[in-house]
């Protein structure tokens, strides 16, 4: 087998020629990122360059003015906003600056929303999120509620949440960015472990240099494009 045709089959995250406007700002611009399952990318760039817009392209949660954008194997710029949805609970797990949880469902029941949200089994979908969280050292904040975990607590808790539909990507949006240095590397370790434990792609957007220079690659958001930054040293 060719290493392109390789390439093309474990790649999770496929990015060509992507356009997103607002009003007469072209915010992306003919954008292009590969991402293979099992490897990580950040992302960085200034406030306002388009960071955030790039993830929610990614996500379906918006739709892209054109190009294409293929998560696993699926184009998904043209597609539908339901057939986006569809996806979005399918293949790809969010996690954003301050977990975004909902308060008023428990820590256990925020990790299996997306599953029963998406209309599967509800007995399976808590088994597989409390097991999630022993995996991911979060049992202890799993008995608290929602609403008095710690921050780095919540980061764990939004990470087990991204994972429970075992997506092909999973996209993160200023992780740490909230987080004192300390907690920050413990919600990092865990972040740049998923490639490897879960096969997924992770795409990271930060503003902290450690924290990017973990990834595999780092890519800056500079005019509408990704801009190789460095390379990785795995
Ligand atoms: N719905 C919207 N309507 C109008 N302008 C928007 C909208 N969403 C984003 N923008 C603008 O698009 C630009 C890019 O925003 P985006 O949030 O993607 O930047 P970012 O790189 O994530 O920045 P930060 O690092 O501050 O999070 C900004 O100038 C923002 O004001
Ligand atoms: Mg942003």
């Amino acid at each position: 087998m060719s290493s392109d045709l390789h390439s093309r089959k474990t790649a999770a995250v496929e990015v060509k020629d992507l356009h997103y406007s607002i009003g007469t700002r072209r915010l992306l611009n003919g954008l292009t990122l590969d991402v293979a399952a099992g490897s990580s990318v950040a992302v960085t760039g200034p406030s306002g360059s388009g960071k955030t817009t790039l993830l929610c392209c990614l996500s379906g949660l918006i739709a892209a003015s054109s190009g294409v954008i293929r998560i696993a194997g699926v184009d998904i710029a043209q597609a539908s906003a339901g057939e986006r949805a569809a996806m979005r609970l399918r293949t790809v797990g969010t996690v954003y600056q301050f977990g975004e949880l909902l308060p008023e469902l428990s820590p256990l029941e925020n990790v299996a929303l997306p599953v029963l949200l998406a209309g599967g089994n509800a007995k399976k979908a808590y088994a597989d999120a409390q097991s999630l969280l022993e995996d991911l050292g979060v049992q202890t904040a799993s008995s608290k509620n929602t609403g008095s975990l710690s921050g780095g607590e919540r980061q764990r808790v939004a990470v087990a949440r991204a994972l429970i539909g075992r997506p092909s990507v999973v996209l993160a949006d200023e992780p740490t960015g909230s987080l004192d240095q300390r907690t920050g590397d413990v919600v990092a370790d865990l972040l740049f472990g998923l490639p490897d434990r879960f096969e997924c792609a992770l795409i990271v957007v930060t503003h902290n240099p450690q924290i990017a220079a973990r990834a595999d690659r780092t890519l800056e958001l500079s005019q509408g494009r990704l801009i190789a930054d460095s390379e990785g040293s795995r």
